[in-house]
């Protein structure tokens, strides 16, 4: 699968199949998080990999997401805010931004390898770091439910807007068109 092809197809799962994920598959999947662009390089994101259930079933104590407690394996993606870069003294969370980018590389290497993923901003960050011993100056980002799953078990598709609708050419109110 090439890329275009990996981004175009991919898209959320949220219902797995019992079954592990090999330790060197989730290390290629945290490898594609670690190629990802990162303001100044600092690299300020932290991946903890969850596969303990009752560990899962803490870190989303209000909605009880079906994808987080059934999950295979959480990346759990947090960032240590020291370690961000600083555009002069404007406070810009440049560490989220390097997180967010991390996640859909992960996101898109779990999908070429066959395995599915979502991801979840909707946990308790609190329960989470007690569950996990998270660092109190870390920011918990989101998590990364992911797993085997089958086709027949996750028939969402998400739509689109129109790009049209979205995309500009030269100001802010002329549509960009092919
Ligand atoms: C920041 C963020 C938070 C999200 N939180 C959740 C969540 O808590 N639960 C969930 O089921 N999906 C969550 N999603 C997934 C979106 O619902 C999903 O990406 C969107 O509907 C588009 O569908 P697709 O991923 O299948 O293309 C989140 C996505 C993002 C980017």
């Amino acid at each position: 699968m090439d890329a275009l092809e990996a981004i175009v197809t991919r898209r959320s799962i949220r219902t797995f199949l019992d079954r592990q994920v090999p330790a060197e598959v989730i290390w290629r999947i945290l490898g594609a998080g670690l190629r990802a662009p990162s303001a100044g390089n600092r690299q300020p994101w932290r991946f903890i990999v969850v596969t303990d259930r009752e560990k899962m079933r803490l870190f989303d104590p209000q909605y009880h997401q079906a994808c987080v407690e059934s999950a295979a394996a959480i990346i759990v993606v947090c960032t240590d805010p020291h370690d961000t870069w600083e555009r002069y003294d404007e406070h810009a969370d440049y560490h989220v931004l390097d997180a967010a980018a991390a996640i859909e590389n992960m996101l898109l290497a779990i999908h070429a390898l066959g395995l599915g993923a979502v991801w979840v901003g909707a946990f308790s960050p609190r329960a989470t770091r007690k569950a996990l011993n998270i660092p109190a100056h870390w920011r918990i980002v989101s998590l990364v439910p992911m797993g085997y799953y089958r086709e027949e078990d996750n028939t969402d598709r998400a739509p689109r807007r129109r790009l049209e609708e979205i995309a500009f050419f030269n100001d802010a109110a002329t549509p960009f068109t092919a």
